[in-house]
């Protein structure tokens, strides 16, 4: 992996990518490394930590938070969000702002050549299995299969 120099509309820190990567306008990229022949599109941001498999495609307005693994051959569909804690809140009960200390980060993996579909959120604790289809506007709040499609709010697996 090498350094990327950052376009001027890209804001891009500390971040390792393979041979061959695109990278759009508007991106934020923060200490994560991006597979060979991955590309990012228009508007996504990518945390710390991330790591993003080769021959992925990541489309425009997508969310991959610190805790969220991509393996290879990914789709992830446009606006997909994925989430990291499992009970958000502002402030502690003593009133004061909740800070990195008080929350206990929570990890997602999604498996080799499974496809995530437009708008989708992928709740934190999940594995998406290998070439798993989670389709458009799903909610997932479970493991999805190896090979299985999913729909809904809660996602369920497809007959
Ligand atoms: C993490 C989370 C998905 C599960 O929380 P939980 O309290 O453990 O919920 P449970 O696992 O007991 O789920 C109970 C039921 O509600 C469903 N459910 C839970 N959260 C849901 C959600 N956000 N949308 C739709 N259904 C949901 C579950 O699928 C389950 O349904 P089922 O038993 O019929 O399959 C939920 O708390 C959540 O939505 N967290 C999001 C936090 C967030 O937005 N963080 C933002 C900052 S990263």
């Amino acid at each position: 992996m090498k350094n990327f120099q950052p376009g001027p509309l890209q804001k891009i820190r500390d971040v390792g990518v393979g041979e061959c990567v695109t990278i759009g306008d508007f991106v934020n990229l923060y200490e994560c490394r991006i597979g060979a022949n991955t590309s990012i599109g228009n508007f996504v941001e990518i945390g710390k930590g991330v790591v993003v498999g080769q021959r992925c495609q990541i489309r425009t307005f997508a969310y991959l938070c610190p805790g969220v693994n991509i393996e290879d051959d990914v789709f992830i569909g446009e606006g997909t969000t994925f989430i990291n804690d499992r009970f958000a809140r502002a402030t502690n009960a003593d009133g004061t702002m909740v800070t990195e200390s008080d929350w206990t980060l929570r990890f997602t993996t999604v498996r080799q050549g499974a496809s995530i579909e437009a708008k989708a959120i992928i709740m934190c604790d999940v594995t998406i299995g290998v070439g798993a289809r989670v389709k458009a506007g799903s909610v997932v709040t479970k493991d999805v299969p190896d090979g299985a499609t999913v729909a809904g709010n809660p996602a369920r697996i497809l007959a």
